[in-house]
């Protein structure tokens, strides 16, 4: 009997709805080979639901999402609503889904591809093999603490994080990193800010729960320079939402392109899983982003909220082959490609390979 699943779909805007419609293709492959059924429903978020509706948040996102059982996302926000207040533009909406949602923790991992070492700003010998985690706390920090103000002469937002808020989100990098290496960074400012003492002290607790996963704590701006100097160094950098933003970015240039790379929210109940790349609005629209980030995120969505491994293993070495063959898109068209692809060509070879045994 197939296995039913309710796929929540935002497309999002710019290259949003063109990266997604590629993971769909590659999801629509495996679920023949692996008698899936996917029931896609669609919602907007962002820019697209501001156009329709007025506001970039609909009630019915929410509850939509809510109801399925994961969500694909592809990307938000563009020139066109950068104007508008702060309450009514695309990446309100975005943040408030993932407050809503309760997807406190956001794994971004950071991988390089073999076949890709050249195609990295770093040097071949300091990236190859690099495998990190970053799990970014997503639902706190100075993006959500109060007070916060725009007073015209003067503006300020608060970090506010509870004791709680950094236990939960530790333990999710504890527990990533007993299937992994057993090692947690902790990647903070102690040095300067008391939110981040007590991140400190409070993960140090959580760890006593943890006695063979080996712990460090490391201060940011050490931190981004580790990350280029050596990379290798990491297995999981446990972080808070603006550091674990802007570290998340610089690992994914590890990889040589920042359309590769995945990343799963997850928390409470429905996990969101979405490319770390934004909706690059030059770029929609002309066939050339790479879907490749988006398709890795349905992989994880089969792995991690559906528990469907193989599927989501075809999917994987499905991207593997693709790059080993020289499949390239046009941020990546100058390593070692055979072929240069649009995005939906090289979604459909993806999706061919995917459903190959
Ligand atoms: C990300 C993005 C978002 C963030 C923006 C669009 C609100 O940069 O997912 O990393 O800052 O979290
Ligand atoms: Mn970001």
């Amino acid at each position: 009997m197939s296995k039913k699943y309710n796929i929540a779909v935002i497309k999002g805007d710019g290259i949003g709805p063109e990266i997604v419609d590629e993971a769909m293709k590659v999801l629509d492959a495996v679920a023949v080979t692996e008698d899936i059924n996917f029931n896609y429903k669609e919602y907007l978020l962002g820019g697209a639901a501001i156009d329709e509706t007025g506001v970039p948040l609909p009630d019915e996102t929410i509850s939509g999402v809510k109801a399925s059982d994961a969500v694909l996302f592809g990307a938000i926000g563009g020139p066109k609503w950068d104007t508008l207040p702060r309450d009514k533009r695309p990446e309100t909406g975005l943040l408030g889904l993932r407050k809503a949602m309760g997807t406190y923790a956001n794994l971004r991992p950071a991988m390089v591809y073999d076949e890709l070492v050249n195609a990295s700003s770093l040097k071949p010998e300091v990236i190859k093999g690099v495998d990190l985690m970053v799990v970014r706390e997503l639902t706190g920090g100075i993006y959500f603490g109060e007070p916060r103000a725009n007073e015209g002469d003067r503006a300020y937002n608060t970090m506010v994080y509870s004791v709680e808020e950094i236990r939960r989100i530790a333990k999710v990098a504890f527990d990533i990193a007993m299937k992994r290496d057993k090692r947690v960074c902790s990647v903070d400012k102690a040095n300067v800010l008391d939110v981040s003492q007590l991140w400190r002290d409070t993960v140090e607790e959580v760890a006593k729960d943890y006695p063979e996963v080996e712990l460090s704590h490391m201060y940011v701006d050490n931190a981004a320079m580790q990350l280029v100097r050596d990379p290798k160094q990491f297995d999981v950098i446990l972080t808070g939402n603006i550091f674990g933003d802007i570290l998340s970015d610089e690992a994914s240039m590890l990889s040589g392109s920042i359309g590769l790379l995945p990343s799963a929210s997850i928390g409470d109940k429905v996990g969101l899983y979405e490319p770390i790349h934004g909706s690059a609005p030059d770029i929609a629209g002309q066939g050339i982003a790479n879907p490749l980030a988006t398709i890795s995120s349905a992989s994880m969505m089969l792995r991690y909220a559906l528990g469907e491994s193989d599927a989501a293993d075809r999917i994987d070495n499905a991207v593997k082959k693709v790059l080993a063959k020289g499949y390239r898109t046009q941020d990546l068209s100058e390593f070692d490609a055979t072929e240069v692809c649009s995005t939906g060509e090289i979604g459909s070879i993806i999706a061919d390979y995917a459903s190959k045994k």
